[in-house]
């Protein structure tokens, strides 16, 4: 009797510890992928080629062993199996993006591909079978090369262009999919294409392209929220933002925090503050960034196209959550140089643990202090993590990632319950191992392994596939802790 009730005792103090480790109930738990990393059928029916069948095929040294996304994880013809992995791992939301190259094979909304169609409707529906909500991606970097050749994200057109897509998308799956992402991490590729020109097309254009992407991103965006707006919400009720790649900036010292806030201004606000800022339009410190470096270097204007009035109020307000792509942290630090724009040097701290990415080091606090950051700026709201995850070599004994899934949700957990932070999904990228871009198969990324050298592609759940399965059944990181 005494020694059961003992037992009820320490039940109960655990269970108390444990309600710390908790997610709130109906906490949304997803995995993630992209088109191009994933599908492979780069030429199969009447799918046309898009900047990234171009790139690894004319310009193959700029990926590591010449690596292509030819065949990825082949899901374009294994989607039965991604949905299977879904289902085991008790998904709740599964992302994936489309390929509009795949969907619209002139890039125009003149031709839509039956099989693109199909092939589409077949995953959602697949996944849906299966009670795992669809969250699709519009744009994950892999533009039809059809409009590149007209300019890209550098003509302005393309905000029609982009318009005239996500209309065919909505109109064929928003019946089903209630969670969108228009485009997704738009600083990796207008920064990554014209800034260091190592992302497709491999286009280097620092002082102008980079500028003229960013612009035309965002009222890509702004047009397609606008059309769901307009012609679908009602009917449909669905929730649709961009996602922004966040690498959070810590000052060195107590005096690198003015420029730090400007280095943030220039990698996030870019990206941000037109859509969720009260004002909209560029955040003022950039602007001032950008015009100075134009000035110094003899233009007769500012790089930064200005946006008019009217573009302005176009874009504000264009969301229905933030979505979080964090991985990383930097340090930042003040050079004093007198030179115009940006001066300041990026490091990493001794203590922060490497990765297999190069750019990639683990510091956990990083996730929380970027959110708070964001809700300071633009207020409070709804926030998603759309994609966070560790890079790792080859092995199916991942504790490193195990580790930092962790470290991150914990951090996650303090913002909801400490800063009561309103985080509602997570996402872990990735499903499975696949083409990370220059990386080729080296840095992975994945839940699964997948075989790259077999034909059948076979995947295998790695230790952490276990570790998130349990997480989500247990709606809990308390398993994981000494009790
Ligand atoms: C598709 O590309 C592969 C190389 O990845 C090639 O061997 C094949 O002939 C191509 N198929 C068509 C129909 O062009
Ligand atoms: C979080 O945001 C959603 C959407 O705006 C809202 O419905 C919900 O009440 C918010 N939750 C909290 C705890 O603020």
């Amino acid at each position: 009797m005494f020694s059961t009730k003992l037992v009820l005792f320490s039940l109960l103090v655990a269970a108390v510890a444990c309600e710390e480790l908790d997610f709130p109930p109906g906490f949304q738990f997803g995995a993630a992928s992209a088109a191009y990393q994933v599908e492979g059928g780069w030429n199969a029916s009447d799918k046309a080629e898009n900047i990234w069948d171009r790139f690894v095929h004319d310009k193959p040294h700029f990926v590591a062993d010449l690596a292509n996304g030819d065949v990825a994880c082949d899901s374009y013809h294994l989607w039965r199996r991604d949905i299977e992995m879904a289902a085991e791992l008790g998904l709740h939301f599964y992302r994936f993006s489309i390929a509009w190259s795949r969907l619209l094979p002139n890039g125009f909304a003149d031709k839509i591909s039956e099989d693109g169609l199909n092939y589409y409707n077949n995953v959602i529906d697949g996944l849906l079978e299966k009670g795992i909500q669809p969250m699709v991606t519009l744009y994950h970097w892999d533009l039809p090369q059809s409009l590149q050749d007209l300019g890209g994200w550098t003509n302005p057109l393309i905000v029609d262009w982009f318009g005239d897509y996500a209309r065919v998308v909505f109109s064929h799956f928003a019946d089903r999919v209630k969670i969108w992402i228009t485009i997704n991490e738009p600083l990796s590729f207008c920064d990554g294409t014209y800034s260091y020109g190592t992302n497709a097309p491999g286009i280097y254009d620092p002082e102008v392209g980079t500028y003229l992407c960013n612009k035309n991103v965002l009222l890509a965006h702004a047009k397609a929220y606008r059309i769901y707006d307009k012609e679908f919400r009602e009917m449909y009720q669905g929730e649709l933002t961009l996602a922004n790649h966040l690498m959070w900036y810590e000052p060195f010292t107590p005096e690198d925090e003015e420029l730090t806030e400007t280095a943030r201004q220039y990698m996030v606000g870019r990206y941000s503050h037109a859509v969720y800022s009260k004002e909209g339009g560029w955040p003022p410190a950039v602007e001032q960034v950008v015009a100075e470096l134009s000035k110094a270097k003899g233009y007769s204007e500012s790089t930064l196209p200005a946006f008019t009035d009217e573009e302005i109020e176009f874009i504000r307000g264009t969301f229905d959550y933030y979505a979080v792509n964090h991985y990383t942290s930097q340090l930042t630090r003040t050079v004093d140089d007198g030179s115009p724009g940006l001066n300041v040097e990026y490091e990493i701290h001794p203590d922060w643990k490497p990765t297999q990415s190069s750019w990639f080091y683990v510091y956990p606090e990083g996730i929380r202090k970027q959110i708070l950051w964001l809700r300071e700026r633009y207020g409070d709201m709804k926030f998603i993590i759309t994609e966070n995850g560790y890079s790792s070599s080859i092995g199916l004994q991942d504790t490193e990632r195990i580790e930092y899934y962790k470290e991150y949700l914990k951090q996650l957990l303090l913002g909801i319950k400490e800063d009561g932070l309103n985080i509602t999904g997570y996402t872990a990228w990735t499903l499975m191992d696949n083409f990370e871009w220059t990386d080729g198969y080296n840095s992975r990324f994945g839940l699964y392994e997948v075989d790259f050298s077999s034909p059948e592609r076979t995947r295998t759940p790695k230790a952490s596939a276990e570790f998130y399965k349990n997480l989500i059944r247990h709606n809990s990181l308390s398993i994981y802790d000494e009790l």
